[in-house]
């Protein structure tokens, strides 16, 4: 039995614990003759890693990738592709504390009652830190998916605050450390979020990934459904409690009538009016935008003690200490659009190897 790895043409397995000398990953299927060097990788986990804002963790990670296979002369081989990156920052006195005891929100909990083991430092491999190989995974799936295929991923909600999509600006969500589209939300935010951090708290967000240029056809009935997939790797996603597609819930308050996406010919060509599905029916894309948004859970460690238990049975108080994201849906929103570019390279290689090209 095998739980560490997703996709099936591009099969993506990753490994390592939070505090273990180094984590990595293998992307198998990845077909050859791209062009692929640490240089392609290394920007993508650049923006995924900590200490880069007073907004996210100080945990000083490098997270500098090496690729151990599956590139030759700078081109992939069609052989399984090795990424690691060496862990750094391993402080485990920080964790020491919480060894005997559970903390709230965490996995600590489940981790033990199914293992009846547990890597305490950092979480082990609960730990967000996995999330570091799914980027870089990620960053091999875009490879595969070429330049016309566009997938960008911005923080859309904090806590109760949402953008306003009037003011949507791309360019903007590159410019600022929140991944925020909108320049006055931006400006809220940050109040918002130095006061939560001040006050040892954290607070939730909603993240929306877009991908353009994807062509028609990817997906298939009935349980490889694009929807389907891409549901299960954004709910992997550590803290994520949700997930949309399109119009995702709001859809419930809709007419037939206001979510009908109308379709037309024009010069040859079926264009929809609109894109309240996402750009998925029936499991497969339909030559529109993808449109996935998640929603990622408040941080659990915040410095107020919550009732917890210990790994012996005695009711205790859990304040976790230690450097932690306020929040953590701000590093999310790179390895949502990694999610979204895994499964997408997956679906368009399942889609050659049964339509052709
Ligand atoms: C990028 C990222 C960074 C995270 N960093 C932290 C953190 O610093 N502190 C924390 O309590 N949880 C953090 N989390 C969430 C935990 O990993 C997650 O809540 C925990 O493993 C339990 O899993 P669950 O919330 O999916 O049930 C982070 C999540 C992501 C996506």
């Amino acid at each position: 039995m095998s739980y560490n790895t997703f996709g099936h043409m591009f099969r993506v397995t990753t490994w390592g614990e939070s505090h273990g000398p180094a984590i990595g990953c293998v992307v198998d299927g990845c077909p050859p003759r791209l062009s692929l060097s640490e240089a392609d990788i290394q920007p993508w986990l650049d923006r995924r890693r900590p200490g880069q804002s007073k907004f996210t963790t100080q945990r000083q990670e490098a997270d500098r990738v090496e690729i151990l296979s599956g590139v030759f002369e700078g081109q992939t081989t069609g052989t399984p592709i090795s990424l690691v990156i060496h862990n750094t920052d391993q402080r485990s006195r920080d964790y020491g504390d919480i060894a005997g005891r559970y903390r709230p929100g965490h996995a600590d909990v489940t981790y033990d009652r199914k293992y009846g083991i547990r890597d305490y430092r950092g979480g082990g491999r609960s730990s967000a830190r996995e999330t570091a190989m799914r980027v870089a995974a990620g960053a091999v799936a875009r490879k595969v998916l070429g330049q016309g295929i566009r997938i960008r991923a911005a923080l859309v909600q904090v806590g109760a605050h949402k953008v306003e999509r009037a003011r949507w600006d791309w360019d903007l969500v590159s410019r600022n450390p929140l991944f925020c589209p909108d320049p006055v939300a931006l400006v809220q935010w940050e109040d918002l979020l130095a006061d939560v951090r001040k006050a040892g708290s954290s607070i939730g967000a909603v993240i929306e990934v877009v991908a353009e240029g994807v062509p028609p056809g990817l997906g298939a009935p009935i349980y490889g459904k694009l929807d389907s997939d891409l549901a299960m790797a954004l709910m992997s996603i550590n803290a994520v409690k949700g997930v949309e597609i399109g119009e995702g819930f709001a859809a419930a308050a809709l007419t037939g009538e206001e979510n009908a996406d109308p379709m037309r010919m024009r010069d040859d060509m079926l264009e929809f009016a609109s894109n309240h599905a996402g750009g998925i029916l029936g499991g497969i894309s339909t030559g529109q935008p993808v449109v996935a948004r998640f929603a990622v859970k408040p941080t659990s460690s915040i410095l107020t003690p919550v009732p917890s238990v210990t790994r012996s049975g005695e009711n205790v108080d859990v304040m976790t200490k230690g450097r932690h994201d306020p929040c953590v849906g701000i590093r999310a929103v790179p390895v949502g659009e990694a999610m979204m570019a895994c499964v997408l390279a997956d679906h368009l290689l399942r889609h050659r190897g049964q339509v052709g090209s």
